[in-house]
């Protein structure tokens, strides 16, 4: 079993992994991460083997205080000085100019690079233990959903993986907004923990820019964050559905008739949008570990956090079972 408790000493056994050029898993309050070295290119390999990832796709850097911006970006213009301050550490991703010390693995040959801070303290511990920045894209194989307990990363990465640090379930459970500035615009490369509207304090041009425009952020396939079994969104579930027994079910919140059962999962029994969102992909992992022919997932409120787990939704409905 990789997975360990996130004592110091484990903290420390982790780090010392990623110094010597190796991989090593970590919670953050997104998603869990898969972290390497950002400036040893044949660690970063690792992730991308691993995870079966293609090399066009970029990483995200992870640092633990904004001075260490210095030793990845050339510079940093006020609006995105002004936007780190104000949501770091949290789920908020800045695509920055990069320093051409930073690996082109990394980046994908990009000269911009995607930093943040992680909100959560073992994952910052790891970082100062480590001594450097770390790179981590989600531990999940390539475009499978992301985890967000220990136990989803040893289940699908457990092979591949030495150490897994358990910092149990993820409080945001879904991975960072991932912005880039243009002036004084904002372009939302990939919705997620920090909501858009948290961002108009700093910027009345704001872009969300969709799925599939593969020039902005190369990983943001039309089909990210899928699971094997095939997944329909639909305005409500009914109970002609209901009694299909090849279906399962995600619905928002508890309905009002006798269900759920074994083959459905409630993402907030209170329709609170916080709590939907920490439950969204554990949710769906447990579903598809159930050789479903279906899920028929419930639409969610599409505003705020609501709109980051509809993008993921949409996402996942774009797969359909057997494909890679
Ligand atoms: O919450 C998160 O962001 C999690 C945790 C571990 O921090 N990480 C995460 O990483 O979701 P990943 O690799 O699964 O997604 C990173 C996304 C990819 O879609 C990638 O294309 C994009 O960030 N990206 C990375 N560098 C970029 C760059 N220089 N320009 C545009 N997009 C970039
Ligand atoms: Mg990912």
């Amino acid at each position: 079993m990789p997975i360990y408790k996130p004592t110091s000493t484990n903290i420390k056994k982790a780090a010392s992994i990623i110094k010597a050029g190796g991989i090593a898993a970590f919670p953050t309050e997104t998603v869990y991460g898969l972290g390497a070295d950002a400036f040893n290119p044949s660690a970063a390999v690792k992730i991308f083997e691993a995870k079966k990832r293609p090399f066009f796709d970029p990483l995200i850097v992870h640092i633990s205080a904004i001075d260490m911006l210095g030793r990845l970006i050339a510079n940093a213009s006020s609006l995105e000085m002004e936007l780190a301050e104000k949501f770091w550490p949290g789920p908020l991703t800045i695509i920055f100019e990069k320093k051409k010390t930073v690996p082109d693995i990394i980046t994908a040959g990009l000269p911009t690079v995607a930093v943040r801070i992680p909100a959560n303290r073992i994952a910052l511990d790891l970082i100062n233990e480590s001594d450097t920045a770390i790179a981590a894209p989600s531990a999940n194989p390539f475009n499978y959903i992301s985890p967000t307990t220990a136990l989803h990363v040893e289940k699908q990465l457990g092979t591949e993986v030495e150490m897994i640090l358990d910092g149990g379930e993820c409080s945001v459970g879904l991975e960072s907004t991932i912005i880039k500035t243009e002036g004084k615009k904002i372009l939302i490369l990939r919705q997620g923990g920090i909501e858009i509207d948290l961002l108009r304090e700093f910027s009345d041009d704001i872009k969300i820019i969709s799925a599939g425009s593969s020039v902005e952020s190369p990983g943001q396939m039309e089909y990210h964050y899928s699971p094997a079994t095939m997944v329909k969104i639909v305005d409500k579930i009914t109970v002609d559905d209901y009694s299909n027994p090849g279906f399962g079910f995600l619905f928002f919140k508890t309905p009002i008739c006798d269900y759920p059962n074994e083959r459905s999962e409630v993402l907030s029994n209170a329709g609170d949008i916080k709590e939907a969102a920490a439950n969204f992909f554990s949710a769906l992992h447990t579903l598809d570990e159930k050789g479903l022919d279906l899920i028929l997932a419930e639409k969610v409120p599409d505003s705020g956090l609501g709109s980051a787990i509809m993008d993921r939704l949409v996402k996942a409905s774009k797969r359909h079972k057997g494909e890679s």
